[in-house]
């Protein structure tokens, strides 16, 4: 007698699709049989007609995320609520140290206090160091004890004091190496962007549509060289985050053709929005870093999706509302950055990507659940469906025909930069640990349901 079964689903992991039914006890995959082989569960799921996935795991998601005094709409619960909503049930957020007196361990510890009273689905962090001092790569060792084995450094965002120098990105390659642990960047330089921006504001330049121009492809394809290059030399890994141009992406792939351990990652909104949205009377709300790019620079991602230079597509959620967007009306600068998109990942990359035939069903699952599972050091617990793994686990209808409006959606949020898309497919069902946390368009767990997971990175699980 198990707990669940689910039955008459097609099963789509990343080794193969088939029909088959799942059986779950406790928190965990009991077993995985052609249809009919398990009989006797305390309750059934129907999943007849739909897809049966990993839970998806955000690796790259910004909860209630501050920009100068204020602090994105979407908290620690919304965000996740949102999370759950979309089929994903496993996020990796952000320790970030704004405070400096604190410690990597210190920030760690608050922020997982933060998001764990909460947490409606699973969660891991990345320390995110803001100090460029020794202290900084000492901290590894002891992060990844707490089981954050993943830093993310920002290469941009000086004057906000958040980049760390070279060498510190430097010295955390160094320090990474051999260790499973896995440096995350924001690659950006920041003094050409810097200059850029100055230039423009003296010149009365301020409008959004002005925003992509002072961050054009060089702006992250050269920081995206250096940080390979730094990685080549020090022997480590490397996750290049929110990757948005062709040019980045074809260092990327030449690094790994040289065999080098270089990961990259994109985001719904780089495969779907180009920049001619800044133009729009709306323009401020699109922005972010980097920016939204151009036509081919959106193709081009697509194609590192399906030949798998790109192994991750995240959200990069940070969702900050039509007011907060708004404080920055007339000038870029003053605009708080990042998109929200948590729960409308999956049909964004289904519709665009698998039904437009740019990548297989497989491959959307590979990037949007196990792919950040193996990087992440979360596989075979999570982002796989097999005997021992949690019983996380995504229902997909793909015949569910939307129209993407902020007012369907479930984070805080008032506004999604796919306002109006026609859309098909979306979650129908979300279980974590073998509870069922969305069904029927209801959440059905309380706060602090979702649980902290600490990480142990194994790079012989990465996708290259
Ligand atoms: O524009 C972006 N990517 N914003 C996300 C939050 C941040 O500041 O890193
Ligand atoms: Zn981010």
């Amino acid at each position: 007698m198990v707990d669940l079964l689910i039955r008459n689903g097609t099963l789509v992991t990343s080794e193969g699709i088939l029909r088959a039914d799942i059986a779950i006890s406790g928190e965990k995959i009991d077993g995985v049989g052609t249809p009919g082989s398990f009989t006797g569960a305390a309750k059934e799921y129907d999943a007849r007609d739909k897809y049966v996935m990993p839970g998806l795991i955000d690796p790259h998601v910004h909860a209630a995320h501050p920009f100068r005094n204020q602090v994105s709409d979407d908290d620690c619960y919304t965000t996740m609520v949102s999370a759950a909503h979309g089929g994903t049930t496993c996020i990796i957020d952000f320790a970030i140290q704004w405070d400096k007196n604190k410690s990597i361990i210190e920030t760690i510890d608050l922020r997982r206090k933060q998001l764990e009273s909460d947490a409606v689905v699973d969660f891991g962090l990345h320390a995110t160091p803001t100090k460029s001092s020794r202290e900084t790569i000492e901290a590894v060792s002891g992060a990844i004890l707490q089981g954050v084995p993943s830093f993310k450094v920002y290469m941009i965002y000086r004057t906000q004091g958040r980049m760390v120098d070279d060498a510190v990105l430097h010295g955390l390659l160094e320090e990474m190496r051999g260790k499973n642990a896995l440096l995350m960047v924001h690659a950006e330089n920041a003094p050409i962007a810097e200059f850029n921006q100055e230039l423009a504001l003296a010149q009365g330049r301020n409008r959004a549509s002005e925003f992509p121009l002072v961050k054009p492809n060089i702006v992250e394809a050269e920081a995206v060289n250096r940080a390979v290059y730094l990685n080549k030399v020090a022997g480590s890994g490397l996750y290049i985050a929110h990757l948005s141009t062709k040019e980045g992406l074809e260092i990327i792939r030449n690094a790994q053709v040289q065999g080098q351990r270089v990961l990259a990652e994109t985001c719904p909104h780089y495969l779907t929005l180009t920049g001619e949205t800044y133009k729009r009377s709306d323009g401020e709300r699109f922005i972010c870093s980097p920016p939204l790019r151009s036509q081919d620079d959106l193709d081009a991602l697509w194609r590192g999706i399906a030949d798998g230079t790109i192994s991750v597509v995240s959200s990069d959620h940070c969702g900050f509302g039509t007011e907060q967007k708004g404080l920055g009306k007339g000038d870029f600068s003053e605009t708080p950055n990042g998109l929200p998109g948590i729960e409308t990942r999956l049909p964004v990359i289904y519709t665009e990507g698998v039904l437009k035939k740019r990548i297989t069903l497989i491959q959307m699952v590979e990037v949007l659940s196990t792919n950040a599972a193996r990087i992440f050091g979360l596989y075979p617990r999570k982002g796989s469906i097999r005997p021992g793994s949690d019983a996380d686990i995504t229902i997909f209808d793909p015949n569910d025909t939307r129209v993407l409006t902020a007012d369907k959606l479930h984070g805080a949020v008032d506004w999604t930069p796919y306002d109006g898309m026609r859309t098909q497919g979306f979650a129908c069902a979300t279980i974590l640990r073998g509870k069922f946390i969305v069904s029927e368009g209801r959440l059905r767990v309380e706060r602090g349901f979702g649980k902290f997971v600490g990480r142990e990175i194994k790079p012989e699980t990465w996708p290259c």
